[in-house]
């Protein structure tokens, strides 16, 4: 198929996603694809990589195309490997609906519910899937710090302090004290404005689980564990050192890795059950809490997703395959709003 990877973006995880997709390109390529590789720059614009000249394009039947002056690029298939906001959460998703292109992954209700991580929580919540308890700042519908002291009191600390919309732990802080929570809810005021006040879980163990289905049919690797080799999982831990490892599979008996792959499916299906995600979790000896679900997981080459499939039985061909295909299918069906 002739594929439109899309990356870079308009979020703070802009060159994480440069990363991906280059991870991502390479497979495509590799598996008998041709791609086109598009950045989306921070003003909005589309440019292909090497080049400095921003891209136009035309909506409506096939074949789908993009025109870059006189040259037209057609592509099959539009492939988002955009981490964070105007990517990750259905905006995008919306934009490739709205022009009739197919586009894998999550489809928009389900990206933008993933994206935003106080929503998630409470979906998951009503459907029995525990989440670690939570308290939601938003000050521009008008709730207030001091309007959650007895709630945030009842949580204790420590507290994780979260954007609620963004991803590779940018902006999140670990607070012991409250003139701590108060510098932690500052800065994650840089980056949106909900916010979430969460209990820290004591000792947490990571758990993952890489999921992909095409709306009948849910599938989930192995999990894999995260050893960040820092207190807890930041930025540095994540991209810029060493000591973070992975485990796959983890160490889990039969029963828990049963248990969570259960969970990591029916927190897919509550997004829809179509696409792909990589489902975190966090474990100690009190219980399983779904974290969070990323609907364009990381795809470097030390990336979890691609290692749990591969761990799993699934090579990054089929993988790429099975995700290229739903997506083609799913418009043929008229169901790319989904
Ligand atoms: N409630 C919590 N208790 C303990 N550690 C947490 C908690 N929430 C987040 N963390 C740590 O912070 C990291 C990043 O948080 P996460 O919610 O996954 O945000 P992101 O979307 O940026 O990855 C996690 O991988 C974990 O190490
Ligand atoms: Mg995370």
């Amino acid at each position: 198929m002739r594929v439109l990877v899309l990356s870079g973006g308009r979020s703070a995880e802009r060159e994480i996603s440069r990363l991906s997709a280059k991870w991502v390109s390479g497979e495509l390529e590799a598996a008998g694809h041709s791609v086109t590789d598009v950045i989306i720059e921070q003003d909005g614009s589309w440019v292909p990589a090497g080049s400095s000249r921003k891209l136009s394009f035309e909506t409506g039947p096939v074949p789908w195309k993009l025109f870059s002056g006189e040259d037209t690029i057609p592509f099959d298939v539009v492939f988002p490997v955009l981490h964070g906001s105007y990517g990750e959460d259905g905006t995008v998703q919306g934009l490739c609906a709205t022009a009739g292109w197919p586009c894998a992954g999550v489809p928009v209700m389900g990206s933008s519910v993933a994206m935003e991580k106080h929503t998630l929580k409470k979906l998951a919540a009503q459907a029995s899937i525990p989440v670690v308890p939570w308290v939601f700042l938003d000050e521009n519908r008008s709730t207030s710090l001091e309007s959650l002291e007895e709630e945030i009191a009842s949580l204790g600390f420590p507290l994780f302090v979260k954007p609620s919309r963004l991803g590779s732990s940018v902006g999140i802080g670990k607070a012991d004290t409250a003139e701590e929570l108060k510098e932690a809810i500052q800065t994650a005021k840089k980056y949106d404005y909900m916010i979430l006040i969460e209990k820290a879980v004591d000792s947490p163990r990571e758990i993952e689980v890489s999921v992909i289905g095409n709306g009948f049919q849910i599938f989930s690797s192995v999990p894999g564990e995260v050893l960040p080799g820092r207190d807890w999982y930041d930025y540095t831990a994540k991209y810029q050192c060493d000591d973070s490892k992975l485990d796959i599979p983890a160490g889990l008996s039969a029963s828990q890795t049963e248990d969570i792959r259960m969970m990591a499916e029916s927190a897919f299906r509550l997004l829809g059950g179509r696409g792909f995600a990589r489902v975190d979790f966090l474990m100690n000896s009190e219980g399983i809490w779904l974290n969070e679900i990323n609907t364009i997981p990381g795809f470097t080459t030390i990336s979890m997703f691609p290692k749990l499939w591969a761990a799993s039985g699934m090579n990054s061909e089929k993988l790429l395959n099975f995700i290229l295909d739903e997506a083609v299918s799913r418009v043929e069906h008229g169901l790319c709003q989904e």
